[in-house]
């Protein structure tokens, strides 16, 4: 039941704000000071490594939660895709906690590596959203997202809920390391309570989004930029784009871009650049820049305070509510889906059954 939305993908990109709440719920206490996690649960003061494996939207989340693990947590993280980690068999170091993300949890490649991390990793913890699923049950923690079904190909609301919940674990990784104290550990899952009506709010750029995705779906190619942990996102962009409009997008680290990338700039490809104003947001804006310098239309999403700062000459801009840095990754993939769902319904595309893919990938 599409709940009156044209498509099950609109239905779960406005669910979001509603399902976080869930999510919270069931991870932080009623006083909204702490952490609760199942028992046996994991002690990160323990934890010498995280290694963070998945395919695609999930793949991309653990991007994130790498940023965050490290930054916040002092944690030491790998990410690598299922594919190719199960075949690398990488050595695993004693201390070594493995976590998989899987919306389906029965992701063929996922579930491989998995198995292949059994008995050699310290413990196996997996962030699914099918709770009976092979990888929950092969788990020695499981945890639930609490996203609901998903029924479009498309990954939205499991991808906020995923990065929700990375976000919850690496405050709790962070306190139990004693990066951060009891009253840093509350301000920050405060923050993070705030999150639905802050995601409601953004769910506001509806209508410029679809404006945007009119001149965007006349576009062959499409270049995504972000910094640190909004340097996932933009790979969240393209993929979105990639998957249901079938434009070719590609997304680039902001510094990368004069390495290779910039040659590809001209007044024919639209650069989206994912920049909340944060410790980065000055040198993601010279590299906008230097885009806009070689005649490339810039398309500038950030808060207004970030907007303000950025000055003329973009092509068009996307104002985000204001956000605590850490939280952004999370808010920005509202408009990573947003301008995706609409450029697809402008050209006319399948949004929830796009050409060539399934929803849960059983086979490798
Ligand atoms: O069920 P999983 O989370 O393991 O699926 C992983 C990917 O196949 C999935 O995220 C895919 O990339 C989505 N279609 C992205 O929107």
């Amino acid at each position: 039941d599409k709940g009156g939305y044209k498509h099950f993908m609109a239905k779960e990109i406005a669910e979001q704000p509603t399902v976080l709440q869930g999510a919270l719920a069931h991870y932080i206490n009623a006083e909204g000071t702490n952490v609760t996690l199942p028992d046996p649960g994991l002690d990160f003061a323990k934890v010498e490594r995280l290694t963070m494996v998945a395919c695609g939207t999930a793949y991309l989340a653990c991007m994130v939660a790498k940023y965050w693990f490290e930054q916040i947590a002092g944690l030491p993280v790998e990410v690598d895709v299922a594919s190719e980690f199960r075949y690398r068999e990488p050595p695993v170091t004693p201390g070594t906690v493995a976590l998989f993300v899987s919306q389906s949890g029965e992701t063929a490649d996922t579930l491989a590596a998995l198995r292949y991390m059994e008995g050699k990793a310290a413990k196996i913890v997996s962030v699914v959203n099918v709770p009976e699923s092979s990888i929950a049950r092969e788990s020695d923690l499981p945890l639930p997202i609490l996203a609901g079904t998903e029924i479009g190909v498309a990954s939205t609301k499991a991808f906020t809920c995923q990065l929700t919940t990375l976000a919850i674990l690496a405050l709790k990784a962070a306190h139990e390391r004693g990066k951060i104290s009891s009253t840093e550990l509350a301000d920050k899952l405060s923050n993070l309570r705030a999150l639905p009506g802050i995601l409601n709010l953004a769910l506001g750029i509806e209508e410029r989004s679809s404006q945007i995705a009119a001149k965007l779906a006349e576009a062959r190619d499409i270049l995504f930029l972000g910094r640190g942990a909004m340097y996932p996102l933009a790979h969240e962009g393209a993929l979105k784009l990639k998957e249901i409009s079938y434009i070719h997008a590609e997304a680039y680290a902001s510094g990368e871009l004069k390495h290779g990338p910039i040659a590809l700039v001209d007044q024919h490809v639209p650069v989206i650049v994912m920049a909340p104003t944060d410790a980065l947001f000055d040198k993601t804006i010279s590299n906008m820049q230097e885009v806009m310098a070689r005649g490339g239309k810039v398309l500038l999403i950030t808060d207004q305070q970030g907007a303000k700062i950025a000055g003329e000459g973009v092509w068009d801009t996307l104002i985000m509510p204001q956000i605590d840095p850490f939280l952004a990754p999370i808010l920005y993939a509202v408009p990573a889906q947003l301008l995706a769902y609409h450029t697809a319904i402008a050209k006319g595309t399948d949004v929830d059954q796009p050409r060539n893919l399934a929803k849960s990938v059983t086979v490798e």
